[in-house]
């Protein structure tokens, strides 16, 4: 049986709607709507999605926070409403926008809350902490109250918190949400280097997610769009886009102009829609023809991915 099982579920919410001063108007939201899929042990799962896509309304009903009006799920087995206390030993969770740390503790003092709530051995408890603050360089704010802390100290303090009682399964909803890229890429590595454990993580930032997710699933209005292989995923060829500025010139040089390099307000040159091959070809002929003051090819893989409406499965 599947660590995690989802069968045909759906989440609906009131929304309430003011009407004239004093009437409100309720209606029904389908924020996850009819998802199937499941999960085995081991397994590295990225849940991706716009804003409002249903992601941490998924995760939530998988830990038993919410209930699900229609269908199925199973965690560890067994109705996840019903087993919330049990499964907690089991499951390590991040919710990026709200802590699970004691606020006015210092960090340390939560993790010896956590020590005492999980049984951890003391042997276990200080070699977990002194690799963990090392991965994710952090010695220097562990006796500092958790309000105290900034942004990027407070989520590496929750990824330790979630990993001392060595959970089967971790579970991360958008944990690096508003970190500069440092830090990120400190929790990234961190995650990569997960061994042995069953991984999902959620974000809206598909890039990270390849990083760490051998599968992917991507959420569209509530719904299942896609559920791929990164491998697969890293293969749909999405155009990009280029955008630079020159270091001596206001005036795009005239051999450029054919591919509709536009003029942004603030002087730099955009230019949208390009294959890789295109991407290579303008390059090259940008390096050739002008002198570069800045330049970044980047393109929106998630918005493609759904607009292209990519409903194929790719294979585990
Ligand atoms: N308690 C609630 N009551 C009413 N609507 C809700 C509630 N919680 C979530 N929603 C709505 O359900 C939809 C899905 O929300 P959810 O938080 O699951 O999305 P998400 O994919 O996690 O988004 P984000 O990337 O912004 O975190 C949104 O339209 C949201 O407004
Ligand atoms: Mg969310």
């Amino acid at each position: 049986m599947a660590l995690i099982e989802v069968d045909h579920v759906t989440k609906q919410y009131v929304k309430v709607a003011k009407i004239g001063v004093v009437k409100k108007k309720r209606t029904l939201f389908t924020a996850v709507d009819d998802i199937s899929f499941a999960i085995e042990a081991g397994e590295k799962v990225g849940i991706v999605g716009l804003n409002g896509s249903g992601k941490s309304t998924l995760i939530k009903m998988m830990l038993g926070i919410l209930r699900a009006d229609d269908g199925t799920l199973a965690t560890f087995s067994g109705d996840p409403t019903k087993y919330r206390q049990r499964n907690a030993q089991r499951i390590g969770i991040v919710f990026g926008q709200r802590s699970q740390l004691r606020w006015d503790l210092p960090v340390y003092d939560t993790f010896l809350l956590n020590k005492e709530i999980y049984r951890i051995s003391k042997e276990d408890f200080l070699a977990r902490v002194e690799h963990l603050t090392s991965l994710l360089d952090a010695k220097d704010f562990l006796q500092q109250p958790v309000r105290t802390l900034s942004l990027g100290q407070r989520m590496k303090a929750e990824v330790m918190a979630s990993l001392l009682h060595d959970p089967e399964l971790i579970i991360l909803d958008e944990p690096t949400i508003g970190l500069d890229v440092v830090t990120k890429n400190k929790i990234v590595k961190l995650l990569q280097q997960v061994e042995g454990k069953t991984l999902l993580y959620t974000s809206h930032d598909l890039e990270d997610v390849e990083k760490i997710c051998s599968r992917i699933l991507i959420l569209d209005h509530g719904k299942l769009l896609t559920d791929i292989s990164a491998q697969a995923l890293a293969k749909i060829a999405t155009p990009s886009q280029i955008e630079f500025s020159l270091v001596d010139s206001a005036n795009l040089p005239a051999a450029l102009a054919d591919v509709g390099v536009q003029t942004l307000p603030n002087g730099n040159f955009r230019v949208a829609g390009l294959s890789s091959k295109e991407v290579q070809d303008f390059m090259r002929r940008l390096i050739a023809t002008t002198e570069l003051a800045s330049v970044t090819i980047a393109n929106k893989r998630l918005e493609y991915v759904i607009s292209s409406g990519l409903t194929t499965g790719g294979g585990q």
